[in-house]
């Protein structure tokens, strides 16, 4: 059976499985690049405040010619902006030149509390982050309620949420986050967090899926076999595991073949997907996004498995 191109969410609306990231596309390389994948079958772009591209991916949305209603945009609240969602909302809708997100996410679950050193990144005088420990998430979380029910966002929800965060927020929703976003490949698949958010009705979104700059995953010796036996890429093994195990995948790329190709999602054989979701627990386990702000921030007890 054909892999889905696409996942219910939880609000009813329909998300399409592949989307483009965005994270360290350079304005001048990022413009180009959106405007292409919208032209050649894509229709869901991942973006975020905190990437500084904004702007240029906006350009890119309106060079493709394809409608807005026909595009779902996905953006991230700032940790900077937790304390006001609604002004770190409207830079982001001004940056593309929108007036709604199909996709609103908070970024992580941490306050940073901006200085003299950063807007954006700030750091204390000993070279900390200046982050806020005791800012209540779920006060993020009414903020995001807010501007769902004010229409600005059609969805909420949120990226780099363990499942103790997570719990901690069930003790205070009223609108159950659509998305939990999160750092996912055959080497971190986050099993726990999986089966949490199943049950919430909650659907996972993967990324780094080939392991983020240079896609080093793409050279595990498994990963290839698995790739050579099925006569695809091992880029496309790396993709479609996802949608394969019901998990959006976000690969980021600017060079227009391999937009391409990573668009192309296949149905993986049950014996593989079997080996792909054992490889952490047979040693391999590797988690590349190093958070800035904590170690137990989006990830289950990965190290243990
Ligand atoms: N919520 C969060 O905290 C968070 C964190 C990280 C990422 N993300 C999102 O997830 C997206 C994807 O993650 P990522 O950017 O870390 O990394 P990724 O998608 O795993 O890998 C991107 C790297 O792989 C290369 N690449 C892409 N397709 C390839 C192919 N078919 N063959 C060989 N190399 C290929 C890209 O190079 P070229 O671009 O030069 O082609 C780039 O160097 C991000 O862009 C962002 O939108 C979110």
């Amino acid at each position: 059976m054909a892999p889905p191109t696409h996942f219910k969410l939880n609000n009813g609306s329909q998300i399409p499985a592949v989307g483009l990231g965005t994270w360290r596309s350079e304005p001048g390389q990022v413009r180009q690049a959106v405007s292409f994948a919208l032209k050649n079958g894509y229709s869901h772009i991942d973006a975020a405040l905190i990437y500084g591209n904004e702007h240029e991916v906006g350009q890119g949305i309106k060079d493709s010619g394809v409608p807005r209603e026909n595009i779902f945009i996905t953006s991230k609240l700032w940790n900077t902006h937790q304390p006001n969602v609604a002004e770190g909302l409207q830079k982001t809708l001004d940056a593309f030149g929108t007036d709604y997100l199909d996709l609103y996410l908070i970024h992580w679950p941490v306050r940073l509390v901006p200085n003299e050193s950063s807007d954006l990144l700030p750091v204390n005088p000993d070279g900390t982050r200046s982050v806020d420990r005791s800012w209540d998430q779920s006060e993020t979380w009414r903020q995001m309620e807010e501007v769902y029910k004010a229409g600005k966002v059609k969805a909420i929800g949120v990226a780099n949420w363990s499942i103790p965060y997570l719990e901690e927020l069930k003790k205070k929703w009223t609108v159950v986050p659509a998305v939990n976003q999160v750092e996912l490949h055959p080497f971190l698949p986050q099993h726990a967090l999986k089966e949490w958010c199943d049950k919430h009705g909650i659907l996972l979104e993967a990324y780094s899926p080939l392991g983020s700059q240079g896609a080093p995953l793409m050279s595990d010796p498994v990963i290839q076999e698995i790739a050579n036996k099925n006569n695809i890429s091992a880029a496309t093994v790396l993709i479609s595991y996802h949608i394969n195990r019901g998990v959006v995948v976000l690969p980021k790329s600017i060079t227009e073949n391999r937009i391409i190709s990573n668009g192309q999602v296949v149905a993986l054989p049950d014996e593989d997907m079997k080996v792909l979701n054992g490889l952490a627990a047979q040693g391999k386990a590797k988690r590349i996004n190093t958070p800035l702000f904590g170690w137990d921030l989006g990830f289950d007890d990965w190290y243990k498995q």
